[in-house]
C-alpha cells in the first residue's frame, strides 16, 4: 500500500486536518493509501488537534478528533512513500533532516498534488476563522487534484 505523511510545524492545525481530509477522500475514491501526519517541532507532542482546526474540519464533514500530535522522526523517511510539507519553512526543515537519497520523496503538498498556486497552506495558528477555513479549502482542493492525478496514473 502507498503511504503519505503530511507535515506542518506543530502537527495540531494544518497537517492533522489535511490528513483527515485525505483519509476520507481516498476512502471515498476507493484508493488504498495509508495517511499520517507529523510536525517538525516538538511543542505539542501528544496533544489533540487545535480546537479551531477540529471545529472547522467538523463543519466541513471531516473528523480529526482521533489525532494526537507527534514529531517527524528519522524512520518516517523509510516508512513513507511521500513526505509532504504544508509550507516552504516546513519543506526546508524536513529536507535538512532527510538523508539525501530520500529527498525525492519530499515535496510541498500542494505542488505534489498538482495545484498551480498557491503552493503553501498558510499557518493559521495566530490567525482567525477565515484562516482555518482556508486550510480546509486548500486541503480539499489539494486532495481533489491529487486523486485526479492518481486516477490518471493508476
Ligand atoms: P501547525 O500550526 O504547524 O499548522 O500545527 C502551528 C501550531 C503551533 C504553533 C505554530 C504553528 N506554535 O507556535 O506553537
Amino acid at each position: 500500500m502507498k503511504s503519505i505523511l503530511f507535515v506542518c510545524l506543530g502537527n495540531i492545525c494544518r497537517s492533522p486536518v489535511v490528513e483527515a481530509i485525505a483519509r476520507l477522500e481516498f476512502e471515498r475514491a476507493g484508493i488504498d493509501v495509508y495517511v499520517d501526519s507529523a510536525g517538525t517541532a516538538d511543542y505539542h507532542i501528544g496533544e489533540q488537534a487545535d480546537s479551531r482546526s477540529l471545529a472547522s474540519a467538523q463543519r466541513a464533514g471531516y473528523d480529526a478528533s482521533p489525532h494526537r500530535a507527534r514529531q517527524l522522526s528519522a524512520e518516517d523517511f523509510d516508512r513513507f512513500d511521500a513526505v509532504l510539507a504544508m509550507d516552504n519553512r516546513n519543506l526546508s526543515d524536513i529536507l535538512s533532516r532527510c538523508p539525501a537519497p530520500q529527498h525525492g520523496k519530499v515535496d510541498l503538498f500542494l505542488r505534489y498534488a498538482g495545484v498551480a498556486a498557491p503552493l503553501e497552506v498558510p499557518d493559521p495558528y495566530y490567525g482567525n476563522d477565515a484562516d482555518f477555513r482556508r486550510v480546509i479549502e486548500l486541503g480539499k482542493t489539494g486532495m481533489e487534484k491529487l486523486i485526479g492525478r492518481l486516477r490518471i496514473t493508476a
